[in-house]
């Protein structure tokens, strides 16, 4: 056990934990993250994404060291942001959330791709998200609302 600390959603954190802990695990059995989502717990299917000083990483293959000092967001976070009400606003427009397990992961995995990459081409898109696996859409509809949400441009 260690004394772990980082912040967590903007607020400062400090827990007691095994340092090889799955951050997955310390998120949601200990900080109540619910949001962030288990599917494969093997780095396959991006369901369990949060950002890590703005860089998306599947919390389920990054262990509890590896965030010390750093800034932890995950969709209980970002949801109070600008951005998240605009690529939500085009998830819904478009029909890219069904049952919404994969949509966490698919909503910062969004953030981060245009972040990067403002105006993705639709291939661009697809390779993005390509680590989010979604059973329910078929994914056009997702490909369709993050170019929709990049063609109306804002800031990132
Ligand atoms: S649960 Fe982490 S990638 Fe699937
Ligand atoms: S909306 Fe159900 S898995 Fe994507």
């Amino acid at each position: 056990m260690k004394i772990i600390k980082f912040h967590l959603n903007n607020k400062p954190v400090v827990v007691r934990a095994d340092p090889s802990m799955r951050l997955l695990d310390l998120l949601r059995i200990h900080l109540h993250m619910t949001g962030v989502k288990e599917g494969c717990g093997e780095g396959a299917c991006g369901a369990c994404s949060v950002l890590v000083d703005g860089v998306c990483y599947d919390s389920c293959l990054t262990p509890v060291a590896n965030i010390i000092g750093k800034h932890v967001v995950t969709i209980e976070g970002f949801r109070n942001t600008k951005q998240y009400r605009r690529i939500a606003d085009a998830f819904a427009d478009f029909g890219a959330s069904q049952c919404g397990f994969c949509t966490p992961g698919m909503i910062l995995n969004t953030y981060a791709l245009l972040k990067k990459n403002p105006h993705p081409s639709e291939e661009e898109v697809r390779i993005a998200l390509s680590g989010n696996l979604c059973r329910c859409t078929g994914y056009n509809a997702i490909v369709k609302a993050v170019l929709e949400v990049a063609e109306k441009g804002g800031e990132w």
